[in-house]
């Protein structure tokens, strides 16, 4: 397995009396070419989780158990260990592609500087390959595209290049926390599609979180349904959505439209059938 996460429980210190915890033990594994969907109202301890698999807990956090990439424990690692780590094998995208993205350099450069980091290519090799990255996220007139900044192009347009700039990294995991919900329906529903053709092409594994199970049931394979930092159920999508072990999941599916529920709307997972 690619990563395997064990009994993962994470606190923060607080100022008075010990860590309270916020992750309350949580186990996972993911391997290549598989998408996990990890699906939870706010609060339930997502983005922690997902902070801790890619080494990026605040100094606050105290976190135990195992997380296992490629056998060794993310959570024993040194700085420096965990900064080669985020810088080529472990890809993230975040809600707001502006926060990954530098507002005052053209997109096409942007990407090529992210390769040259990490990689002794000329720049010529380097924009070449940031033409092909924005190509493979499909978005429009690449090549001028190029030569854009993040605020001339669309949210959706946006969080494409955030993805490209992940992926320049060649990582084995992506972790995309609420990828779409700035995002209207449509856009989302294309953003999704993107990241599934990644993981089908690519065959790199996807940890893919949203508090929107429709979100979840478009794309993941397997899934993970949190509720205030503990597991209450997880197994084959299909299976979630059609059989739910758990009241709460029960209550996602329910929150879910009704077009969805009837798998006739976009985001709907098509598998859904007539059963719900
Ligand atoms: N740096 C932090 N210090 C203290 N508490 C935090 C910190 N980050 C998150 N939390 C708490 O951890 C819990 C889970 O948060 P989070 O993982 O962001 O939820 P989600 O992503 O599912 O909405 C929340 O109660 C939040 O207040
Ligand atoms: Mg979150």
């Amino acid at each position: 397995m690619m990563l395997e996460i064990k009994d993962l429980k994470v606190g923060f210190q607080n100022e008075v009396g010990p860590a309270t915890d916020v992750v309350h033990g949580i186990s996972f594994s993911l391997g290549k070419g598989e998408t996990l969907g990890i699906v939870g109202e706010s609060g339930s301890g997502k983005s922690v989780l997902s902070l801790a698999t890619i080494g990026l807990l605040p100094k606050t956090a105290k976190a135990t158990g195992e997380i296992l990439f490629n056998g060794e424990d993310i959570l024993t690692m040194s700085e420096r260990e965990l900064c080669k780590l985020r810088g080529s094998r472990i890809g993230m995208i975040f809600q707001e592609p502006m926060t990954a993205l530098n507002p005052a350099m053209k997109v096409g450069s942007q990407i090529a500087e992210a390769l040259r980091l990490h990689s002794n290519i000329s720049r010529a090799d380097a924009n070449a390959e940031a033409l092909r990255l924005l190509e493979m996220v499909k978005i429009p007139d690449a090549k001028r595209k190029m030569h854009s900044y993040p605020h001339e192009m669309s949210g959706g347009q946006r969080q494409r290049v955030g993805i490209a700039i992940a992926l320049s990294l060649k990582p084995d995991l992506l972790i995309a926390d609420e990828p779409t919900t700035a995002l209207d329906v449509t856009v989302q529903a294309e953003i999704l599609d993107i990241l599934d053709d990644l993981v089908t092409e690519l065959g790199i594994a996807l940890i893919l979180i949203s508090h929107d199970l429709g979100v979840i049931a478009r794309i993941a394979d397997r899934t993970l349904v949190m509720y205030r930092g503990n597991e209450m159920e997880q197994g084959e999508t299909e299976r979630v959505l059609r059989q739910p072990s758990h009241d709460y999941t029960r209550k996602l599916l329910s929150a879910l439209p009704r077009r969805a529920r009837a798998g006739l709307d976009v985001m709907a997972p098509t598998t859904l059938g007539d059963s719900v």
